[in-house]
């Protein structure tokens, strides 16, 4: 079976997306930092006969996001498709927003650590055993700032705008060898709850995407508007 590996893994697009490739005969290696809601996440795709298996690591700490890919690729035997998509719902050491004007490197490192330096970490923790098969898929999710960054997240669009960036020249430089790497950016709020006057859409409405994009290949980002 082939193994989607989804890093930043959570209740929202990670379960969504753990659900539209389990559901079509992937098993699922799921990776975020807090153990017993991996396990929940775990439980709730057994129910549906998907089979998953958590790796706790926290993004910030590379040497354990590698060493979770590292285990997941012992466990399935091949990761085939890894998505990047942490979500700071719980704290993360050191965030903050900043505008434009107010961003200094205290309050980028963070950011850039988390969104660009972990996508980075884990795309080369599988890059090599894709590389020998000459196949695998690589995709990366961001917010719409990545793309149309908004002043109140000066800082943390500014390392969606790196990674999406690097998804875009990984894409043109892994063109023909059979790996596909792709950059997503979620241009709404999940969920319910969201600020008065901005689009919201659920996981599971934007989750089909990601099978497309696999199944395409032809594009080197997609945007979820809605
Ligand atoms: N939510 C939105 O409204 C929204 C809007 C636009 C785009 N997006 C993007 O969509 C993607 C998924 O968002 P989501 O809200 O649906 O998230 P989700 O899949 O529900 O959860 C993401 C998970 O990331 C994990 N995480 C957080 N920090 C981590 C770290 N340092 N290391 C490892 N894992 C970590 C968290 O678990 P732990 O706390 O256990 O680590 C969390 O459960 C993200 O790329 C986000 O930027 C979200």
């Amino acid at each position: 079976m082939p193994t989607l590996a989804v890093v930043g893994a959570g209740p929202g697009m990670g379960l969504a997306i753990a659900r539209t490739f389990g559901s079509r005969g992937f098993d699922v290696a799921l990776i975020a930092r807090t153990a017993k809601k991996l396990d929940d996440l775990v439980a709730r795709l057994g129910e549906e006969e998907i089979t998953a298996t958590a790796f706790p690591a926290d993004v910030m700490d590379r040497a354990s996001l590698t060493a979770a890919l590292e285990a997941a690729r012992a466990r399935f035997g091949s990761i085939d498709v890894l998505e990047y998509s942490p979500a700071p719902h719980s704290p993360v050491a050191g965030f903050t927003t900043a505008a434009p004007s107010e961003a200094d490197v205290d309050n980028l490192q963070p950011q850039i650590e988390y969104t660009f330096y972990g996508a980075v970490t884990a795309a080369r923790a599988v890059l090599p055993a894709m590389r020998e098969a000459g196949a695998g898929t690589l995709l990366f999710t961001t917010g719409g700032g990545s793309i149309h960054p908004i002043p109140m997240l000066g800082n943390v669009n500014a390392a969606g705008g790196a990674l999406r960036n690097w998804v875009l020249n990984l894409h043109s430089e892994l063109s023909g060898s059979g790996i596909y790497a792709a950059h997503i950016a979620i241009n709404t709020w999940l969920g319910e709850g969201g600020p008065e006057g901005i689009p919201s859409a659920t996981p599971e409405q934007v989750a089909p995407l990601y099978w497309d994009l696999y199944e395409r290949r032809d594009q080197a980002e997609a945007v979820f508007n809605g």
